[in-house]
């Protein structure tokens, strides 16, 4: 990018477009020219963008860098619901060590990979149902999204929180709308995304106020929850509070990862047909796929506590950073010819979970859950293909979780 657009870029605020599998291409001017460098965002926020490797890594481990939406310099994008969230709804995504530890612990044991694993069998048989009943429905195109990409982390969910079966559909659609959050310019877009929010969290309350009602509230996380605020250990508000980031932390996450990775994949058809011929190499193949697609980008948001230097640059205390994964995720520094898409890298210390005191608490999950579907899929539909021209495919480009509306495939 030449020094004049990317100055036009810079004076726009941020955040900008991503392309439909890259990242905004003033990101690799900035690594180059301005690392660390201070912008305004849409909701009007002045805030720092870090973007090299080395540099994001070290601001998300700095514990003079906060992850609590209380401060007055925490940056909001959007100026969403879900970002401005009143004190009793904020969640443990918003907190600092010790108030985070003490949630993290509570909950880690749901996530550990022995726990995880123990699912497997469960998720290849959901799977496999998903897989089988594409297969048979007569229709051509179908959408992937829709038959696999988000039924399949929406039942996991409702099993591991205790959510009624019978409550997917609701979930689904919640989730989607939750999706469509646009550019933060249209009210109607923004009010959807809103209310879905609501939606959701009034639901969640619902079902916690049922177990809280019941004599044993049970063992899945809603149970576990309830059980810890009968005991004192957290406040009642966050039994739906944990439940509501629970579910949208793991639901658009993983079907967007699907798809859009599915998409990946039949885009770079030599080393599709790899795959397919040495699945043993599907694990690896996942861990490039997070970091090159790094779906949620615009999520990791910190404020620093005290004067902090970075890549040379000095963050005041109480200003706003944010640290650009996908950025870093493509820094050629780190990963040699970064923004090629390489099923051999070793990739597996990208930054598309995070990194630090917050990583994400479901990577063992979404791991598990990526690996059934992406190894089932290309083994038993092994001629899928795009239905429509690439160009047509409808990619969102604004939502804090990069991913696609709809995936039209055939065989
Ligand atoms: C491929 C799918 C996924 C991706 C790319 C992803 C990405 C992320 C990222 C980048 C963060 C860090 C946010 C920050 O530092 O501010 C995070 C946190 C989190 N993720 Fe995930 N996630 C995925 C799937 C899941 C799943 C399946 C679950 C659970 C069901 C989950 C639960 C969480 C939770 C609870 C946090 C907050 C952790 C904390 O604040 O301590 N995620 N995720």
């Amino acid at each position: 990018m030449n020094p004049e657009t990317a100055q036009v870029t810079l004076a726009t605020s941020f955040p900008w477009p991503r392309l439909p599998f890259d990242p905004p291409e003033i990101y690799a001017w900035l690594r180059e020219e301005r690392p660390v460098t201070r912008v305004t965002t849409r909701a009007g926020e002045p805030a720092w963008l870090v973007t090299r490797y080395d540099d994001v890594r070290a601001v998300l481990a700095d514990p003079r860098v906060s992850a609590d939406i209380r401060h007055p310099g925490f940056p909001l994008i959007f100026s969403s619901h879900e970002e401005s969230a009143p004190d009793n709804t904020r969640s443990f995504l918003r907190m600092d060590p010790p108030e985070h530890t003490l949630y993290r612990r509570l909950l880690s044991k749901n996530f550990q990979v022995k726990r995880v694993e123990a699912m497997r069998p469960a998720v290849q048989a959901l799977v496999d149902d998903a897989i089988d009943a594409m297969l048979t429905n007569p229709h051509r195109p179908i959408d992937l999204v829709q038959a696999l990409a988000l039924p399949v982390p929406s039942t996991v969910l409702s099993w591991i929180l205790g959510v009624p079966v019978e409550d997917q559909a609701f979930f689904n659609k919640i989730a989607e709308q939750l999706g469509h959050r646009g550019d933060g310019s249209d009210p109607t877009v923004m009010d959807q995304a809103r209310n879905a929010h609501a939606e959701l969290h009034a639901y969640v309350s619902r079902l916690g106020a049922a177990r809280e009602a019941a004599e044993d509230p049970g063992n899945d996380i809603l149970g576990q929850l309830v059980k810890a605020a009968r005991e004192g250990v957290i406040p009642p508000e966050q039994v739906a509070n944990i439940a509501l980031v629970l579910t949208v932390a793991g639901h658009d996450t993983t079907a967007s990862m699907t798809a859009l990775g599915t998409l990946t994949l039949l885009q770079h058809p030599a080393q599709l047909a790899e795959l397919q011929q040495n699945p043993a190499l599907i694990p690896n193949a996942i861990e490039e796929l997070l970091r090159y697609l790094t779906i949620v980008h615009l999520v990791v948001t910190r404020v620093a506590t005290e004067d902090l230097e970075v890549g040379g640059v000095v963050i005041p205390a109480g200003e706003g950073i944010i640290p650009l994964n996908f950025a870093a995720n493509r820094d050629d520094t780190h990963y040699p010819d970064a923004d090629r898409f390489d099923i051999h890298r070793q990739a597996r210390d990208h930054m598309a979970f995070g990194y630090g005191v917050h990583q994400c608490m479901g990577q063992p999950l979404a791991r598990m859950e990526l690996h059934v579907i992406f190894e089932t899929l290309l083994r038993r539909i092994p001629t899928l293909r795009l239905a429509i021209p690439v160009e047509d495919v409808p990619f969102k480009s604004w939502a804090n979780i990069n991913g696609v509306f709809e995936l039209p495939v055939t065989w």
